[in-house]
């Protein structure tokens, strides 16, 4: 089965490729390149350079291949910015998905798995966090994603496009298998810049807020191996090309860690003891977020299996030793 990666050359993606090849699917990636590398595509992967804003290249692409599902991950997925260039997420994100739904239904093609996020919930009323609970995002990103689950759920009652929409807690980790791993740039997320700072690349580590209400005073977050996310993706394919209809769930290791919590364990995996810093809370950052993924464990039986915090810390530390500046080393 011949399967479109958009967003196929990023983090999350280069690690869901990979599975797919492990279980016997065809990917193929199609990427513009404006975030991901080219080195994160094994060599023997069809590699497409294409924008999902292009419905006439993507539904001709999709057509050359005989694609049978997509699985979308091409998006602009910075908080941060999402609130200061919220144009370029309705833009990249929103309008970027509607083209390639619009491709895909040119094409024929009616299955996609998405990629969403617990940013859909912004700050939860019940830990921990069912797929039923309040969508109320508190950035940007969080409602482009939003949006887009809603255009799927619109997409499959009047054309019959069946999706799985993936809601990701703090996806982590690196490949055991191949040389790829996280290379975001800027850097936002906690793990790596944690190991930039055992490198020496970073002088240190940042807390952001140490008066939450949590037992050490940070915040609270689900880390789950990009692995174990991957192996969901696979899952959810399957799911949707047995006839399975749409689907929403969440993604997470239903363990919460503090970012002390994660420092330590950093220390201890590296052994290296980097300087840590406590600063003021980082704007919209909830105190704990944490999931139930007893949804998609009971359906489709996933399981995570590499998502306790070492092995997270420590697949990642091996991707970074190696690759102190990212695919560019
Ligand atoms: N943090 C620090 N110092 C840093 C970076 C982060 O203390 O230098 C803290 C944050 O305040 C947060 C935790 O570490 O409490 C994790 O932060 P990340 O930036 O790694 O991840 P987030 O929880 O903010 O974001 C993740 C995904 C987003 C997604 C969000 C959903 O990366 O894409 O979860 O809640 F939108």
């Amino acid at each position: 089965m011949n399967i479109l990666v958009t967003g196929g050359a990023g983090y999350i993606g280069s690690h869901v490729v990979e599975e797919l090849q492990k279980s016997g699917f065809i990917p193929i990636v199609y990427d513009n390149f404006s975030t991901g590398h080219a080195a994160a595509v094994s060599e023997d992967v069809q590699l497409v350079e294409g924008d999902i804003h292009d419905t006439v290249f993507a539904k001709h692409i999709m057509e050359q291949f005989e694609i049978d599902a997509v699985i979308h991950f091409a998006a602009s997925s910075l908080v941060g910015e999402s609130m200061e260039n919220p144009a370029k997420y309705y833009f990249n994100n929103v309008e970027g998905s509607l083209h390639l739904f619009e491709a895909m239904r040119g094409a024929g093609v009616d299955k996609i798995v998405f990629s969403s996020t617990a940013a859909v919930y912004g700050e939860p009323e019940n830990i921990p966090i069912t797929e039923d609970s309040k969508l109320q995002p508190t950035n940007v990103y969080g409602r482009s994603k939003l949006v887009i689950e809603g255009m799927l759920a619109d997409y499959d009652m009047a054309y019959d496009m069946h999706y799985v929409a993936l809601r990701y807690f703090n996806a982590a980790g690196a490949s055991f298998n191949r040389n790829i791993g996280e290379d975001h740039s800027p850097e936002t997320h906690l793990i790596p810049l944690i190991l930039k700072t055992a490198q020496g690349v970073r002088k240190h580590v940042s807390i952001f807020g140490t008066d939450y209400p949590t037992n050490d005073g940070t915040c609270v977050r689900d880390y789950i191996h990009v692995c174990d996310l991957a192996v969901a993706h696979v899952l959810a394919l399957e799911h949707l090309l047995k006839g399975g209809t749409s689907r929403v769930y969440n993604l997470g290791s239903e363990n919460g860690f503090s970012v002390r919590e994660i420092i330590k364990s950093a220390k201890k995996v590296t052994t290296i003891d980097f300087p840590v810093v406590e600063e003021q809370r980082r704007p919209g950052d909830p105190a704990v977020l944490i999931a139930s993924s007893n949804k998609i464990r009971q359906e489709l039986g996933w399981t995570p299996v590499h998502s306790s915090v070492d092995t997270i810390i420590g697949t990642a530390w091996k991707w970074h030793k190696d690759h102190p500046q990212g695919y560019e080393s």
